[in-house]
């Protein structure tokens, strides 16, 4: 497994994999999603490439970006055990020069509600790293989890823009046997936050199956409460756009957010097919 530290290392080793590669941008604190992701770029026969790079545009609370799981030995062994080709590693100044090669970005819809609103300012960092990632790896491919629903509609976008010979992959989110999202944030839940956990996807799995108006997801927000989750957003939406609706019908999607404790958790589930 290769592992390039800078862009001009990369480019200038790599050039027989460029626009070809399958590319897996990742955060690091890698779990059995990540591992999905590459395992389904092998499958169709892709050489592999994985990024680790706790991106710090798109965190909008310090806190957050301090304590984001950091497990680079672990990563590598992790990647290195199931035949990743290649590694990028890069420092914060090799993504953001100095010399202002990051462009502004300008949001479509899809990037306004929801996330978009609880943390402003982050699809706007997720658009920065990712378009300079893509320019600097040059992938064929892209993987990216359905757990983050909304990041994948805001990527599916800026591909459909700016990169339209990268072809976009969204892969079902992988689930602990109970039921919980796998997240690189788990790690930071007590072993009783991590009990409770799975009560968010219990709760999403009734509001998918029927109908729910909004004062019966009411009295579901407010269990949920009762047991020190508190919710931040739990909705039925259509997709591509992440726009509310009312109704199930209308809907593509259940999407949630909350903190149990000081840990934030997001998730969805997609029970119609993407239009
Ligand atoms: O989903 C993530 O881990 C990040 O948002 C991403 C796509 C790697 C960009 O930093």
């Amino acid at each position: 497994m290769r592992i390039f530290y800078t862009v001009s290392h990369l480019q200038s080793s790599a050039a027989e994999y460029l626009n070809h590669w399958a590319f897996i941008p990742t955060m690091g604190a890698l779990h059995d999603g990540h591992l999905s992701l590459v395992q389904h770029a092998k499958e169709q026969g892709h050489s592999v490439i994985v990024s680790i790079f706790v991106n710090p545009t798109q965190f909008n609370n310090s806190e957050d970006l301090a304590k984001y799981p950091r497990t680079i030995y672990e990563d590598l062994r992790k990647l290195a055990s199931i035949g990743v080709d290649a590694v990028f590693l890069p420092s914060v100044n090799e993504i953001y020069p100095e010399d202002g090669i990051v462009k502004s970005v300008h949001l479509g819809l899809e990037a306004e509600s929801l996330e978009g609103h609880y943390r402003p300012g982050h699809f706007e960092g997720v658009v920065m790293v990712l378009r300079r990632l893509f320019e600097i790896v040059k992938p064929g491919h892209v993987f990216f989890g359905q757990k983050d629903l909304q990041q994948c509609m805001v990527v599916r976008r800026l591909i459909q823009q700016e990169f339209p010979l990268i072809q976009f992959n969204m892969i079902e989110t992988m689930r602990e046997l109970d039921g919980l999202a796998m997240s690189s944030r788990n790690e930071r839940l007590t072993a009783e936050e991590r009990i409770i956990a799975n009560e968010i996807y219990q709760a999403m799995a009734k509001v998918s199956a029927t109908d729910m108006v909004d004062s019966k997801i009411q009295i579901l927000i407010n269990e949920l409460k009762t047991n020190g989750i508190n919710t931040e957003y739990f909705n039925y939406v259509s997709l591509p756009d992440l726009v509310v609706v009312s109704n199930r019908a209308e809907a593509h999607a259940v999407v949630y957010a909350g903190y149990l404790g000081k840990v934030r958790l997001i998730d969805n589930l997609v029970f119609k097919e993407l239009p």
